[in-house]
């Protein structure tokens, strides 16, 4: 199966366990429900769960268990961007396609539509009939990983670097640091989760992690590359905003080209780091091309 395929399916499986979890915009409030599910639902890649189902599928999982928590993700990842977009962070009036959050619903809505879809997010994936076919010692370890990944040690620490280094020339290695936080951590705990589901070894959880590292900062870097080279209309969000932002990105401080050729070395890492797998994980090594070489 090709990887377009491949992903297509994914994310009707993804998209329909999300459609039926988040409640609908029937039911009261309402108005929240519409804010959660308009940025939900909208276009994605849908990258994060589709890493998690890929490593739990490939490793001989079973993908029925992984995704509630690859959904979690995908609701986490989701608030991240609602709030990303708001005036008082990237002030971004597109996203997905369509106007921001904020745009439609307004500043306050969309805080908590974005408070919501993280809260949520726990209650799925604590939910006693949703994760009953797992132990709950295994759903501690997964719940322990996400909010690890999403939190003070991951994503957030990694907005607040990316915040406090606006107009800032940063290092390599502090750079480096700030987007394997805001952007690696989640990707990191999508295919760990996803090893964790398929029981793997201590050496595979391990070589999973360095594949997650590498792929993850390759994910960001390719990022701030799109926002300058990417078309509008195919990356569903504005470009040139970090420019105008000052931020501190892979592009300025190496330029264009050195910023693809570092993604491709990362991506040359991850591979590597998938040797002892052999050829049961090709659809590790596909998306992650796919990561790199993304036009979206
Ligand atoms: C955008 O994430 C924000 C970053 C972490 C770079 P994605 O590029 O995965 O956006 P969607 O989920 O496909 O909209
Ligand atoms: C966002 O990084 C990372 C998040 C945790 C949301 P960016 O600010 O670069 O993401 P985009 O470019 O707005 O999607
Ligand atoms: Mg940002
Ligand atoms: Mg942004
Ligand atoms: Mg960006």
């Amino acid at each position: 199966m090709n990887i377009e395929t491949y992903i297509a399916e994914k994310k009707v499986f993804i998209e329909d366990w999300l459609g039926l979890h988040v409640p609908s915009e029937d039911l009261s409030p309402s108005s929240l429900y519409r804010a959660m599910r308009y940025s939900l639902l909208a276009k994605s890649k849908r990258i994060r769960p589709i890493l998690a189902l890929a490593v739990t599928e490939s490793l001989g999982g079973n993908i029925e268990r992984v995704l509630p928590f690859a959904c979690g993700l995908e609701l986490i990842h989701t608030y991240s961007l609602v709030h990303d977009d708001l005036p008082a962070m990237d002030n971004d009036d597109v996203r997905r396609g369509q106007p921001s959050n904020h745009k439609v619903f307004g500043e306050a809505m969309a805080i908590l539509a974005g408070d919501a879809l993280l809260t949520h997010a726990f209650f799925l994936m604590i939910s006693p009939q949703i994760v009953s076919d797992l132990s709950p010692e295994l759903v501690l370890r997964i719940i322990h990983e996400i909010s690890k990944a999403a939190g003070t040690q991951g994503m957030i620490s990694g907005q607040v670097m990316d915040m406090e280094c606006e107009g800032q020339t940063i290092s390599l290695s502090r750079l480096e640091t700030m987007h394997s936080c805001k952007t690696g951590a989640m990707i990191l705990a999508a295919i760990r989760v996803g090893g964790l589901v398929a029981g793997v070894s201590t050496e595979q959880m391990e070589n999973l992690g360095l594949y997650g590292r590498h792929i993850g900062l390759a994910f960001q870097i390719i990022d701030d590359v799109l926002d300058i080279e990417g078309q509008p209309e195919l990356l569903g969000k504005t470009i040139g905003k970090d420019r105008t932002a000052q931020k501190a990105t892979f592009p300025l401080l190496l330029g264009v080209e050195e910023s693809k050729k570092l993604a491709h070395q990362h991506y040359v890492q991850g591979i590597q780091a998938l040797e002892g797998f052999g050829e049961r994980v090709e659809i590790l090594r596909d998306l992650a091309k796919f990561i790199i070489f993304r036009k979206f």
